[in-house]
């Protein structure tokens, strides 16, 4: 007896599963590749693959991997296979406290001396932006009244290509900003039409992103930051990875810059150059000279 086919078109194809010797290749290769542990579930590790291997063609994950050979191409689809694994979430003014504190080194640098001439920072794995842009909108404040005339610029750097075009864009919806409190909205956001705003051209003007994986930060061209700000990044990395980043980081810093990470990602790290600052809240830490 022929068993009847579905009514509605062609039957639906199983997704094949995703072995665990399979799982054991990508994780090994993301720490490879990006340094990163994924803690993503199995099950979303599958979907992440079987849309990737829907998007290039692949027939089955065993023809997908298969392509993961030492070529130029094959670097190319870890860092998509890596962009769409990796946790992208972020916010305007997600830690006020850190921000406060980064406003409070501004403040000083004026009260201190010589007013500086120029003032630069960097939000190292800044996601679609709103960390770096969060920055500049403090430090524009700051700034304001005081110097406007002195030249700053910010820098921000994601192993993700489409958090960075993102990024570039500086284009949110309403949802994204609801953690902008009115005042930094008034002064810079620009109504982009369709519920959409752009972050001013004045910030857009003096911040910068870049495609850049941390896991090669010492041979990136980025140095003498007065602040480097890396929060909800370093917990993806193996410990001994996430304090050689840290070490790399201070390396980047003016003497007496400051550095900001995540509150609880200090991972005990000790540095003869860098000092722990005492703020409520905030893991940050200055460095000695200056
Ligand atoms: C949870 S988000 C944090 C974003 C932002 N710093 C914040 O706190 O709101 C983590 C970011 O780190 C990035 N990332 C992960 N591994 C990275 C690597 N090896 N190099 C650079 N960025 C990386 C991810 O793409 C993601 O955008």
């Amino acid at each position: 007896m022929n068993r009847a086919l579905p009514v509605s078109g062609a039957p639906q194809a199983r997704r094949q599963p995703l072995r665990g010797d399979q799982l054991g290749m990508i994780m090994r290769a993301l720490r490879t590749h990006a340094g990163i542990k994924v803690d993503s579930s199995r099950g979303m590790i599958e979907s992440c693959l079987h849309q990737r291997m829907a998007q290039v063609g692949a027939a089955s994950i065993d023809d997908y991997l298969a392509r993961f050979d030492d070529s130029i191409n094959a670097r190319a689809e870890w860092l998509a296979l890596v962009d769409m694994l990796t946790v992208k979430e972020t916010r305007f003014f997600r830690q006020r406290a850190a921000l406060d504190c980064a406003a409070d080194y501004v403040g000083k640098l004026f009260a201190r001396g010589p007013a500086p001439s120029e003032l630069s920072f960097w939000s190292a794995g800044c996601s679609t932006g709103q960390e770096l842009y969060s920055l500049a909108m403090v430090v524009e404040q700051q700034l304001r009244g005081r110097q406007p005339w002195l030249e700053w610029h910010g820098i921000g750097t994601d192993i993700s290509f489409e958090a960075i075009h993102t990024a570039q864009q500086g284009l949110y919806d309403e949802r994204a900003i609801a953690s902008l409190a009115q005042p930094y909205r008034d002064d810079h956001l620009e109504a982009a039409g369709a519920g959409q705003w752009r972050v001013s051209a004045t910030i857009r003007a003096r911040t910068h992103f870049f495609h850049s994986n941390l896991l090669h930060v010492n041979s990136a061209p980025f140095c003498d930051f007065n602040i480097v700000y890396c929060q909800n990044v370093l917990i993806y990395f193996e410990r001994d990875k996430q304090r050689w980043i840290i070490d790399q980081l201070a390396e980047r810093l003016r003497g007496g810059g400051l550095l900001i990470l995540g509150a609880g990602e200090d991972v005990r790290w000790l540095n003869s150059s860098m000092r722990r600052l005492q703020w409520p809240g905030v893991c940050a830490y200055t460095k000695t000279g200056g």
